[in-house]
């Protein structure tokens, strides 16, 4: 144990470890759509491209997403803040979340889930893996196609520290990559 350094709630570990930008996740169903803000997800391949994510069992795009085997993952900026605090603290059986935020959208190209205009990238995916679900909540998502705004492409995200902190991404710096 260190004597410079105090214990962490557990419950706080999650915010040192953020992912990377909080994502509003957009599902839909015979009729029904929903959206809500997800900052539980990870890069798990380059090519196809997958994305693990939790999406809990409690919540209404949980049912939408396993009902229409498919999402979008939509990417904010710091602009849509409200529109990710508010879609993360509503519930989607209870109200239309892109109404109430002034969500516009458009068709994706391959999937049910719609596409969030204001949005400045949106992934359209689709289940590749439910093997975790039971266990987690934890889906496998596979990316089938990709869209990106190209005069917004260093668009500045918000990222979860956790209960309520955001941090706003900074300037991007080049380093050296052995890859690409
Ligand atoms: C910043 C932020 C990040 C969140 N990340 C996740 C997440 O990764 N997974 C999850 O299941 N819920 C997450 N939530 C909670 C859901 O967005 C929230 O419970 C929402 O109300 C669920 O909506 P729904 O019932 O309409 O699907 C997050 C909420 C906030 C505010």
């Amino acid at each position: 144990m260190s004597r410079t350094k105090e214990a962490l709630p557990l419950a706080d570990a999650y915010g040192l470890l953020e992912p990377g930008p909080v994502v509003l996740l957009a599902t839909a169903h015979k009729g029904r759509r929903n959206v809500m803000t997800m900052s539980w997800h990870t890069m798990m391949e380059f090519e196809p491209p997958l994305v693990g994510c939790v999406v809990a069992r409690s919540h209404y795009s949980h049912e939408l997403l396993r009902a229409g085997r498919a999402c979008t993952i939509n990417i904010p900026s710091t602009a849509l803040a409200d529109a990710v605090v508010g879609c993360g603290n509503t519930l989607g059986s209870e109200i239309d979340k892109f109404a109430e935020f002034g969500l516009r959208t458009s068709p994706a190209s391959l999937v049910q889930a719609p596409l969030i205009d204001a949005c400045h990238a949106n992934l359209e995916c689709r289940i590749a893996d439910t093997k975790m679900v039971a266990s987690y909540d934890f889906f496998v998502l596979e990316v089938v196609a990709a869209w990106i705004d190209p005069r917004r492409r260093n668009a500045r995200t918000l990222h979860h520290r956790g209960w309520g902190a955001f941090m706003k991404a900074g300037p991007t710096v080049q380093l050296a990559s052995r890859m690409r």
